[in-house]
């Protein structure tokens, strides 16, 4: 049902768009989403997996591009810089009158200038603005819209109460914003990001989703990667195989469409480094290692080892410093798609640095996806 023109009942909304693969009497019109900044589609995903129908995602990366038009199914995948307002009559005539019904967006962290809140409208800060532009332009039903969680405090949060006013003076009901932790929704990792969310003032006001999981039952690394071939001895190819069968629910989700093992390339380190790795405990850093050890890098995340039986850290763009719980090396890019909970049948394209970051910078889709199956209740319409 992914991606298509109808929709089940909004109760089983969720678990037909998770892939069920069962066929439901469609009930009422997919509601409609455009992502902005939306890179390789971790938001994306998740809005379609929720059953809502994905008609465009825009981005200024040629690869993060190429990665969300291979898997976000039914989406067209546009090249466009939000610098640049006059984006909203492009995309009005790309659309030919289709509604809106949910804007989502990514604005990257950078396009946050440090001018502090009375110097809103300055030019450094115009890619959250085209969010503001899109939401006037299109009147969706709802806006969601994520970032970093320092955000929240920036500016003793005036930078967040200004987001939020002049949603407000848009005609958008909006409640504080509230940073989730995705290991909360589901999802392998410690990840805290703000998240923003306004419901068009006819529409009532919204409430974040409850957590489904708790630290008592998080989904652990070994959970999450532990079927994934070693990859110790050789690096292994773009595509391959997987060798063993699914030891794990979670493993058993991510493993739900797969054609192959893609992504799965392990960096080959010096022995030098191999060494340091070695001598990092599980749960470990930098802390831990010998004196004389590993000295060139000493900061908060230098040489983390994951722990098997925890979530894993959260996964950055770079990925030099997190290490395997069990083998010496960083984890693969599958390994850490499975960390941010994109499935297997998710491939990502372009140079191994740009597909790093495709991921690094990812809302993890299964917490995109609890956010909005809860947002159905407040926007679901008949046809
Ligand atoms: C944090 S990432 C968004 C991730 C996305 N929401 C997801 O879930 O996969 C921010 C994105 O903004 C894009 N970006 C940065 N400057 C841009 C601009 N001027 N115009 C369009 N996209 C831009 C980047 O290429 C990057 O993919």
């Amino acid at each position: 049902m992914q991606g298509q023109l109808f929709w089940p009942d909004a109760a089983t909304a969720g678990a037909a768009g998770a892939g069920s693969g069962r066929c439901r009497v469609a009930r009422h019109a997919a509601p409609t989403v455009i992502d902005l900044f939306c890179g390789c589609g971790g938001l994306s995903k998740g809005f379609l997996d929720a059953g809502y129908q994905v008609l465009l995602g825009i981005d200024s990366d040629q690869d993060a591009l190429k990665t969300y038009g291979a898997n976000i199914k039914g989406a067209k995948a546009m090249s466009i810089d939000l610098f640049d307002f006059s984006y909203t009559s492009k995309i009005s005539a790309l659309l030919a009158g289709r509604a809106v019904d949910v804007v989502v967006a990514g604005p990257p962290c950078q396009g946050f200038s440090l001018t502090g809140p009375r110097k809103f409208g300055d030019d450094r800060n115009r890619l959250y603005l085209a969010v503001f532009e899109a939401v006037r332009a299109l009147r969706p039903k709802a806006v969601v819209i994520e970032n970093v969680k320092g955000m929240k405090t920036l500016y003793n949060g005036e930078i967040k109460d200004e987001i939020v006013r002049r949603f407000r003076e848009l005609g958008y009901s909006m409640p504080e914003p509230e940073i989730l932790c995705s290991a909360d929704y589901g999802v392998p990792q410690i990840r805290e990001r703000l998240f923003f969310v306004g419901l068009r003032n006819d529409l009532g006001a919204f409430d974040y989703p409850h957590r489904s999981h708790s630290p008592a039952n998080y989904i652990t690394c070994e959970e999450a990667i532990g079927d994934l071939p070693g990859r110790e001895v050789e690096q292994g190819s773009e595509e391959d195989v997987h060798r063993v069968p699914p030891k794990h629910v979670y493993q058993k989700k991510m493993r739900r469409n797969q054609k192959g093992l893609f992504n799965h390339v392990a960096t080959q380190h010096t022995e030098y480094v191999k060494s340091v790795i070695r001598q990092v405990p599980e749960g470990g850093n930098y802390k831990d290692l010998p004196p004389g050890v590993g000295e060139s890098r000493k900061f908060n995340e230098a040489w983390t080892r994951y722990h098997s039986a925890k979530p894993s850290r959260t996964i950055d763009t770079g990925h030099r410093n997190h290490f395997h719980y069990r083998y010496d090396r960083v984890p693969t890019i599958r390994e850490n798609a499975r960390l941010q909970s994109f499935p297997d049948d998710f491939v990502f394209i372009g140079p191994r640095t740009k597909q790093n970051k495709q991921v690094g910078n990812a809302v993890p889709p299964l917490l995109a996806e609890a956010i909005a199956t809860h947002l159905l209740k407040y926007i679901r319409h008949e046809p």
